[in-house]
Order: C-alpha cells, then structure tokens, then sequence
C-alpha cells in the first residue's frame, strides 16, 4: 500500500493512500491534456523525468487547490522513483560542516518548480519551518523524524508555535506539505537520508523559521 502522508496547516497529517493509488498516473496523464502522445508515452515507456514534469504541469494548470494537488503529484513522484533508478543514485555528497547538501535535477526559468535531491548526515535536523509553497519530500535512503507544529498565537507572541504530532519516515514513504505547514526535520540513525524534494513557486513573504523559545518567525 502506498504510503502518503499530506500535513496541513493544523500540524495534523492524514494518510493519502486511498486518494492516491499508482493506477491513477495513467488517467491523470491522459484526461490532463487529451493528447494521444502522452498516452502512448505511458505504456512500457520508463517514466522518464520530462514526462513527471508534464504531468506535473498538466496538474497544475487544471488544480488550484494546494491540498488536491498535493494528492494528485504524490502517485506522480511515487511512479518517477519507482521506474527512474537512476534517480535513487542521483544527489550530491553533504559537505562535512554544512552537514547537508543539495542537488537540483531541474530548473527553467519561468517555470518555477524546484526539484531535487536533498542528502542530511546522521545527527543533523532542520530548524522549524514552512516553505510558503506545497511541497513533496519522498524518502530514498535513511529514515527522518518530521515534527509538525501549527501556529498557537498569543497576544504578546503572535508567532507563537506548538508541537502537534511527529511521523518517522522512511524510504518509500512521501509526505506533502500544504504551503503554511510547518515542520523540523532529524535524522534518524547513522545513515544519511537521501530525500527527492518537489516544491512550487515560492511566496518569500510567507516562508518563515519558527523559533519555540523566543517565539520569533523570520523569513527563511
Ligand atoms: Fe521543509
């Protein structure tokens, strides 16, 4: 069974399997555009990586909902890491001191999507953050713990964030992150996570780190 974890803005998390079987890629490829040359392309083909982002594309042309995007991307991404070894070796060796690196697999002005590889040596975590865009993490190698907080505002610290809930994942588990959701991310274990990494346009404006002490968002 497919394991989709969609996080919203509550800090909650639900299971996307049902919404999202790998059946799917097929019809959301062929009712997107209505082009025979997408559905011949789906057959024995490999799902080669200029074909996800035409899916990708179709998706987000036709769905403006983050939420249903995000459950229409996941058998997406599922289906590129499953029929793309090449991409499961495909990342950057982490700097020693950064203690993480990134790989970009694609980039084109005036299409702003962000893919890539993302590698975190053991004891690294992220701060807490959202990314002001939707966001898919699939896990390839290692095992991460996220921690999903939601706002808590008070009247003296309007950025004030609470612990709601926490998810390990591991490889072949792929979690999507509406725009406001906010999460940290730690490495689990002594091996590196290899993670593929979607994400949309950014809203600079509305990406923050979040710090639980002082109470502080800035801009991230
Ligand atoms: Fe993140």
């Amino acid at each position: 069974m497919s394991k989709d974890f969609l996080v919203m803005a509550s800090g909650k998390y639900i299971n996307c399997a049902v919404d999202s079987p790998v059946t799917n890629v097929s019809s959301s490829s062929s009712d997107s555009n209505g082009s025979n040359s997408s559905n011949s392309s789906v057959g024995k083909q490999p799902y080669r990586l200029y074909r996800f982002l035409t899916d990708l594309e179709n998706i987000l042309d036709q769905v403006k909902s983050d939420e249903l995007r995000l459950k229409r991307i996941f058998p997406l991404v599922r289906r590129l890491l499953t029929e793309s070894d090449w991409l499961q070796g495909e990342f950057r060796e982490p700097d020693p001191d950064l203690g993480w690196s990134v790989l970009t697999l694609y980039e084109e002005p005036d299409f702003p999507l962000t893919v890539q590889t993302v590698v975190w040596l053991p004891g690294r975590h992220s701060p807490i953050h959202n990314h002001g865009t939707w966001g898919v993490v699939a896990v390839i190698n290692g095992a991460e713990r996220n921690r999903f907080w939601h706002r808590s505002p008070e009247p003296k610290h309007p950025d004030r964030i609470e612990l709601v809930d926490e998810r390990v994942l591991v490889p072949g588990e792929i979690i999507g992150f509406t725009p406001e959701a906010i999460h940290s991310v730690e490495v689990i274990g002594e091996t590196p996570t290899v993670t593929f990494n979607l994400y949309g346009e950014t809203d600079f404006q509305q990406r923050f780190e979040f710090d639980p002490v002082t109470h502080q968002a800035t801009g991230f």
